[in-house]
């Protein structure tokens, strides 16, 4: 082991230690586990250093781990388990997550009939391709592979699906920025990713997939190999979802995806792991989101998590919210999404009430 390593583990670990920082790994990386671990290592040669770049240069972290490799998961797993038990709320280490289950796509209805509350839906997975390690391993070679073997993969979609892969290598700043914008693309420059090591030959390998209607995305390379996307305006979530639910099953009769027995499929982020699932609503509610301690605690009880009109890390803008399902392990993909429908219908019953 290097002892570099280990000393950058100390240091980083002693100025988070008497930091105000609120993160899950200030909150479960005690002396104990960073002794335990500091000089493990994974086939690939990841170390500890390589899970907590991030949460140990930003101290404004949420959670502040990341997985280099898949095998992390297991290598690191007494630092991981806690973080995932207490994100994905009270997925223990002796839990196994449920196998892939959609449920009855046609179950689900319109979140908000009036019109009045719900701007827009969206519903998106993450997959990682098998044979492939995550971001910080990845070769330049690796992620135009990976590349080439999605957008040839979603050219093969038709009907309602049928698109056309744009690589952010060629795109012009103008029309990247609309993209943005208009909450279709990634954005660019995201410090938790980069000191994760997660941004690598950018933009290289990069890009996005969308339909002519721009309502079913897919965007290559970013945090994870692949983000799937269905989202439209208005609240009807049931669309959104069968929409995205067709899309998988079509690209995963090509591409086989990274999953794993107990923590279902695997992502760079341990936030994501198991169904991937998070369905959100742009809302505005402005009697709830008057008081925004409210707001977060209200949507807290329904296990729902709120995020500005950016997505993550972003303010809300003219009183729109990103709300959420926040937990994506030990449920299974219905109810996952079917956790985000209650809790918003319930939220707007409340906001109806105020
Ligand atoms: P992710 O959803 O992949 O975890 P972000 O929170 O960064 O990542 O959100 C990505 C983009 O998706 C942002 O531009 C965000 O505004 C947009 N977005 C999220 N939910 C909705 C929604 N319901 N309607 C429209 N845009 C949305
Ligand atoms: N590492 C960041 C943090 O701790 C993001 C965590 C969850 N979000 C994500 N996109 N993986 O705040």
């Amino acid at each position: 082991m290097d002892p570099n390593v280990v000393a950058k583990l100390e240091s980083g670990w002693c100025s988070l230690a008497s930091s105000g920082s609120k993160s899950l790994i200030k909150k479960y990386l005690t002396k104990e586990v960073l002794e335990d671990l500091k000089r493990q290592k994974t086939s690939f040669g990841s170390t500890l250093l390589d899970c907590v770049r991030s949460g140990f240069e930003h101290h404004d972290s949420g959670v502040g781990i990341y997985a280099p490799d898949a095998e992390a998961y297991t290598v690191f797993a007494p630092i991981f388990d806690p973080i995932i038990e207490d994100y994905h709320k009270g997925f223990k280490p002796t839990d196994i997550h449920p196998a892939q289950d959609w449920g009855d796509v046609n179950a689900l209805g319109n979140l908000d009939g009036e019109n009045k509350y719900v701007i827009s839906t969206r519903v998106r997975c993450a997959r990682s391709l098998v044979g492939y390690p995550f971001n910080p391993l990845l070769t330049e070679v690796q992620y135009k592979d990976i590349e080439e073997k999605v957008s040839s993969t979603l050219d093969g979609l038709a009907g309602d699906l049928k698109g056309e892969f744009y690589p952010l290598t060629d795109m012009s700043k103008e029309v990247q920025q609309k993209l943005i914008d208009d909450h279709f693309l990634f954005k660019e420059g995201d410090r938790f990713l980069q000191a994760a090591n997660a941004s690598r030959f950018w933009p290289t390998g990069r890009g996005i997939f969308h339909n002519r209607d721009k309502t079913f995305l897919v965007w290559c390379n970013e945090e994870d190999h692949l983000r799937l996307i269905s989202m439209q305006m208005g609240g009807n979530l049931g669309e959104v979802y069968k929409r995205l639910v067709t899309a998988v099953n079509d690209v995963e009769k090509t591409l086989a995806f990274s999953h794993h027995d107990r923590l279902g499929f695997l992502t760079f982020c341990p936030t994501n792991l198991g169904t991937t699932i998070r369905a959100s609503v742009h809302i505005q509610l402005p009697k709830l989101a008057a008081n925004k301690a409210k707001l977060e605690e209200v949507a807290a009880k329904y296990s729902l998590q709120v995020r500005g009109t950016r997505g993550e890390h972003t303010d809300a803008e003219g009183g729109v919210y990103d709300i959420s399902n926040k937990r994506r392990m030990g449920l299974t993909e219905y109810q996952a999404v079917k956790e985000m429908y209650d809790g918003i219908k319930e939220l707007i019953k409340i906001e109806k009430q105020s």
